[in-house]
This record gives structure tokens, C-alpha cells and sequence, in this order.
């Protein structure tokens, strides 16, 4: 079996956990589930980065030690990656025994290979980024690239030869354009090793919160010697060599933009001196900004982690964070966006093709699984092909990290499935007596779910669960291996309709503009004018007399696309020909619900274009108390076309 291995930094715990730890940490999340549903050998960890000199402050001003410090702020990461429900391996402390006999191990072999030296450091450092900066970097006493302020040190300190590692640094990343990720910050990257690497500092004798050096307590190591260290402990160096052969290199680093040159740089240069190889590929991802506003402790507008855990959904959370923004892009976070996409593709696309597809499996086939067959019929076939294209190509979007391209192939998938429903039009055929056919397009609603529940577990797991456990699929049946073929589901297995998977927002509503004018008119009214309009509440007999109410038959019915809210009918008013309706119930009412329907409707409206639809009559409908909609329903002997009055 193959291995994977993928790590997302270790959060400083000096810090409430925000949206950037949990973004790293559920886009790994998502990652490591899909190479699990691969068959693969996963190794997927997490953890806190506890020791350094900006913790030893953050503690002493709490008046408590570093060690109780960490303790707690830990575990509040800890905790939150299990309320977001992710699926690591292992969560990895800086404080641990076994990490500080690895960190020891590395740079004892650092240092036997002539690559550490003992010298003088006089420069900037910034203990908020635990980073050295030279004097170009330094703008009136902060750092330009992250605005922490930089304090001159001058102190003995070991240095790592960094600047002998040029030429092997080049060479790695010229090795596959693959090992820095995205291309711009390959190039970033290549740019900057192009230039000139000056030693680094890698020890201070000023804090004693750390790992000190070995052969000299005096000096403790640098954090990030300390800390990036930990992609090996996880995996066994020096102490269990099989595993570490099994996992090292390390697939992915997946890390944000600001700790790229400590990952592309340094880390792997620390590797090569110790003889170990570089990791395979360091991702780099953008940062999310609040509600357009880059978020900074000075305007303390973080968005907290835990807010998000408790406020969203998960799987909506996931979705939108992964959908929104190219893994590598700086991205918006945006309330309403979240909302608009959980209504308009969670909802309305998936759930609405889950819906529909499995109330017609109970209503038409009892709820019990008809054979699959090979049929020839060609939408079938085109189907088909597509659904293992779409595996396909949404496979190849993960492996290459293009996640939001990954989950487009997914909802397009989703997309395909509606349309073969809409234009197969199984409960026509049912009516029609076509039941070889209803169980052949049903069959293929189903088998065609199956992939997409498949697909989306990796993102979705909650959703996928609930599909999988309405088609009472088993932990096996997740394997990406049962959709490389169509027809894996069983004939004769009886499937439930699924829990709601996603549950719609109330959006605000956009006012058209004509209401909106209407309302300013009607506001500036003067009193007595309003009294008026609003006459003494009574409508007047001949006003309801003017009113036609008829009885009408829906003849077809169907979404209008770029709507959530309205169906396209036709209607039989008892006159030569049907009339076409616009009626916004589309979100209480599935069109093959009530295709024959007979039900009550305003028949002698003047006619009025709604969405670019010629609507000739208005369906009467009853507001239910939960904000959705019922029609009025007639019993089919009631003559289209009878007067209600
Ligand atoms: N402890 C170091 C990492 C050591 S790894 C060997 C560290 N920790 S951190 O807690 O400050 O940052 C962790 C991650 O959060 C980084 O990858 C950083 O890019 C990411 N983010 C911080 N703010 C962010 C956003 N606003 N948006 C997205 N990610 C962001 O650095």
C-alpha cells in the first residue's frame, strides 16, 4: 500500500485559534481523506509550536509559567479541531520529550557535519514573527513585511551555514518545478535563494524557554530550528526507522505564504546537512481577509475559529472555504457569500437532486433498488461516460492540489444528474406506464449519487454520510476503486430517503427596484392621503366580484433555470388552450409533485411577464407558519376551469 504524508505548521499557542489555523488544518483535512478513500497509508498531523521567546513573554505577563501556558492553549487547538471534526493522525507538541531528543539528534548532526559554528550576532530581530530581519527589511522600528516591531540584539550565537546551501538549494527546486508551490512562489522563492544567502542565526542566550544546544545549555536553539523539526519527529527519526522510511519525504507541507521562506529555505537546508532528503512539495496558501478587511491585532478583527465551528455547518464551512478561493489565492471571507452558496449550490443542486431522486425511488419503486442494467439508451450511455470522466479528472484536481476546481467537477456532476432527471422525466413514464424504464432512469439517479457521494466525502464527509447511509453503503463501499465502473449498487437493497443534507438561509432580500419606489412614494405620503389608501379595512363586494377563481389542472411544470424560487407551468383553465403560469413555489414544491394537480387560480389577471415569462393566471397558495408553501388541492374530478366563488 502507498503512503501519504501531510503536515500543516504547528500553531503558536500564544494566540487565540482564528480562521487561518482552521483553513490550513480543514484543506488538510480534506486532503488527507480523499488519499484514504485512495486506498493509501495516511499520515496526516497537526500540533503547537510552544517553545520561543514570544511565548516566554506571552507567559510571564500572565504570571504563570511558559509550561502551564502551553498546557492550556494547546488544548484549546486540540479542541477545536474536534469540534470542526477533523481527522488527524497525530497532534504533535514542541514540549515533548521525544521531540527534543530529535531536534537534538538533527542539529548534533548538523554541527558533526561542519555546518554550525560559533560567532557573534548582531542584528534585528522580531520576537512576534521569531524572525531575524536585515536592515533593508526594517521600516521607523517595525518589520515592513509584518509590521512587528524589531528589537537590536547583540549576542554570541551558533550559526548555521545556510549560505553554503545555495547552489543545493537551486538545484532541488530546478530538480521538479513541483517542490514549491504555487508557481509564483516557486519563482518567489527561486529569486530569493538567486540572491545570496547570508548564515543564520540559530541560537540565543537571552530566553531559557526552549530546547538548548547540544554541548553548550548556555544557548537555546532558534524556534524554528526547534519547530520545523517536528515534520520528522511525527514520523519517527532517529527512534523508528521504518516509519520513517515509510513517510519521509513528507508529501506535502501545507502552509500559509508568510512562512514560506522558513519552509523553502531553511528547512530544507537544515535536511540536506543532516543528510535527509527534502520534503516533496511545500504548498503555500493565501490568507483569508475579514469582510474585505485585512485582519491584524491593531483593528482586532480576527475571526475566531470557534465562532465559526459553532455559527456554520461544517460541511457548509468546508465547502465554502475550499470553493470560494484557489487554494494559493488570498480570499474574502464573506458571510454572505457562504449563504449564497450553501442556498444556490448545496441546497439547490445537490439537495435538490438527493430530494427528488430518492422520493421517486420510494414513490414509483417502493424504495427498493431495481437491477442495473447496461442499457443502450443513449443518455444513459452519455451519462455514464461522464460520471467516470468526472471521477477521473476530479481525482487528478485533488492530487494536484486544485481543490475548487476539484469540487466545480463535483458540482457540475451534481449539475449533469438534475438534467438527465429533467429531461428523462421519470414520473411521465411512470404515469405512462413505462415501468422498465422508470427503474432503468432511477436506477441511474441513484448510481450516479453513489459517485457523487463518493466524490464529495472527502469534503463533505457529513453530507456524504447521510447519502451513503440512505444508500446503506458500508466503510468499504468509499473506496475511489467502486467508481472506476458503473453499477456497483445492488438490485433489491432498500434505500431510505436521506436527512435534509443542507438547509437554505434566509437572504436577505433584494428589493426591486420598482418596490423600492413605491415604498419612498408611499412614505413620503402625507397622513391624510395614507388613510386614504388604507380605506376602513373592508374590500368592497363588487372589488371580489371582479375577481375570477377557477378551478385548473397543472399540465407540466418545471424549475426555471437562474431561479430558486420560480416553476414554469402549463394549465388547463378549461379553455382551447393551456396557459403558462410563473408561480414562486419552487421551494416548497417539486414541478413532478404535482404535475395533474388540480388547484385553485386567479384566472382573469392582466397578464404579466415574470422573469421573461408570459404568466397568464396566478395559483392560489397557502403561507404555512415554517415559511414554505402549500397549494390548494382539488380532487381530479373537479372540471378544470369550474368557478370557485
Ligand atoms: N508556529 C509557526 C509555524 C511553525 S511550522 C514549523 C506559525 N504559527 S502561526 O500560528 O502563527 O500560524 C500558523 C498558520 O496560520 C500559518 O500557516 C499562517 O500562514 C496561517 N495564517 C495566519 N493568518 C492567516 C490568515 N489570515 N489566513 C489564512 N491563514 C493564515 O507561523
Amino acid at each position: 500500500m502507498s503512503s501519504f504524508y501531510i503536515a500543516t505548521p504547528i500553531y503558536y499557542v500564544n494566540g487565540a485559534p482564528h480562521i487561518g489555523h482552521a483553513y490550513t488544518t480543514i484543506v488538510a483535512d480534506a486532503i488527507a481523506r480523499f488519499q484514504r478513500q485512495q486506498g493509501r497509508d495516511v499520515f496526516f498531523m497537526t500540533g503547537t509550536d510552544e517553545h520561543g521567546l514570544k511565548i516566554q513573554r506571552s507567559a510571564e505577563a500572565q504570571g504563570i509559567t511558559p509550561q502551564e501556558m502551553v498546557d492550556l492553549n494547546s488544548a484549546k487547538f486540540r479542541d477545536l479541531f474536534e469540534q470542526l471534526g477533523l481527522t488527524y493522525d497525530r497532534f504533535i507538541r514542541t514540549s515533548e520529550d521525544a521531540h527534543k531528543f530529535v531536534v537534538t539528534e538533527l542539529v548534533k548532526r548538523m554541527k558533526a557535519n561542519g555546518d554550525v559554528y560559533l560567532s557573534k550576532y548582531e542584528g534585528w530581530y522580531a520576537a512576534a514573527d521569531e524572525a531575524y530581519y536585515d536592515e533593508s527589511e526594517i521600516k521607523d522600528g517595525v518589520a515592513i513585511a509584518s509590521g512587528s516591531p524589531v528589537e537590536w540584539v547583540e549576542e554570541e550565537s551558533y550559526f548555521f551555514r545556510l549560505s553554503q546551501f545555495q547552489d543545493r538549494l537551486l538545484e532541488w527546486y530546478r530538480s521538479d518545478v513541483n517542490t514549491i508551490r504555487p508557481e509564483a512562489r516557486y519563482n518567489e522563492v527561486v529569486r530569493f535563494v538567486e540572491g545570496g544567502l547570508h548564515d543564520l542565526s540559530i541560537s540565543r542566550t537571552t530566553f531559557e524557554w526552549g530546547i538548548p544546544m547540544p554541548d553548550d545549555p548556555e544557548h537555546i536553539l532558534y524556534v524554528w530550528v526547534d519547530a520545523l523539526t517536528n515534520y520528522i519527529t511525527g514520523v519517527g527519526a532517529f527512534q523508528d526507522e521504518a516509519r520513517f522510511e515509510q513517510f519521509w519525504p513528507c508529501d506535502v507541507h501545507l502552509i500559509g505564504k508568510d512562512i514560506l521562506r522558513f519552509h523553502a529555505v531553511y528547512w530544507p537546508a537544515f535536511l540536506m546537512s543532516a543528510e535527509i532528503q527534502p520534503p516533496k512539495q511545500i504548498f503555500a496558501h493565501g490568507w483569508w481577509m475579514n469582510e474585505s478587511e485585512k485582519m491584524s491585532k491593531s483593528k482586532n478583527n480576527f475571526i475566531d475559529a470557534f465562532v465559526l465551528a459553532k455559527e456554520y455547518d461544517l460541511d457548509v464551512l468546508r465547502y465554502y472555504m475550499m470553493r470560494e478561493i484557489p487554494l494559493g489565492r488570498d480570499g474574502n471571507f464573506a458571510k454572505s457569500r457562504l449563504m449564497e452558496r450553501n442556498n444556490s449550490e448545496l441546497a439547490d443542486n445537490i439537495g435538490n437532486l438527493v430530494n427528488r431522486t430518492f422520493r421517486m425511488v420510494k414513490g414509483f419503486l417502493g424504495g427498493v433498488l431495481p437491477a442495473h442494467s447496461e442499457t443502450t439508451h443513449e443518455d444513459d450511455v452519455a451519462l455514464r461516460a461522464k460520471g467516470l470522466q468526472a471521477v477521473q479528472n476530479m481525482t487528478e484536481h485533488v492530487e494536484a492540489l486544485r481543490i475548487h476546481q476539484a469540487l466545480e467537477t463535483i458540482m457540475d456532476w451534481s449539475g449533469e444528474l438534475n438534467q438527465y432527471i429533467h429531461k428523462m422525466e421519470p414520473w411521465k413514464l411512470n404515469k405512462e406506464g413505462h415501468a422498465e424504464r422508470v427503474a432503468e432512469v432511477l436506477y441511474h439517479g441513484l448510481e450516479g449519487i453513489r459517485f457523487l457521494a463518493t466524490m464529495l466525502r472527502p469534503f463533505l464527509p457529513q453530507a456524504a454520510e447521510k447519502i451513503g447511509a440512505a444508500l446503506s453503503l458500508e466503510a468499504s463501499d468509499w473506496n475511489f476503486s467502486t467508481v472506476q465502473s458503473w453499477g456497483r449498487l445492488p438490485e433489491g437493497r432498500e434505500v431510505h430517503k436521506p436527512e435534509i443534507l443542507f438547509q437554505k438561509f434566509e437572504l436577505e432580500p433584494k428589493a426591486p427596484v420598482e418596490k423600492q419606489a413605491k415604498k419612498k412614494k408611499k412614505q413620503s405620503a402625507p397622513k391624510e392621503e395614507k388613510k386614504a389608501q388604507k380605506g376602513d379595512g373592508y374590500a368592497k363586494f363588487e372589488d371580489f366580484m371582479k375577481i375570477e377563481l377557477q378551478v385548473v389542472k397543472i399540465l407540466t411544470a418545471e424549475r426555471v433555470e437562474g431561479s430558486d424560487k420560480l416553476l414554469k407551468l402549463t394549465i388547463d383553465a378549461g379553455e382551447e388552450n393551456p396557459r403558462t403560469v410563473a408561480s414562486g413555489i419552487a421551494q416548497s414544491i417539486a414541478p413532478e409533485d404535482i404535475i395533474g394537480w388540480h388547484v385553485a387560480a386567479v384566472t382573469n389577471l392582466k397578464p404579466r411577464k415574470i422573469f421573461g415569462i408570459p404568466s397568464e393566471a396566478m395559483l392560489i397558495a397557502v403561507d404555512l407558519p415554517d415559511g414554505s408553501i402549500e397549494l390548494t388541492r382539488y380532487s381530479d374530478t373537479t372540471v378544470p376551469g369550474s368557478k370557485i366563488g
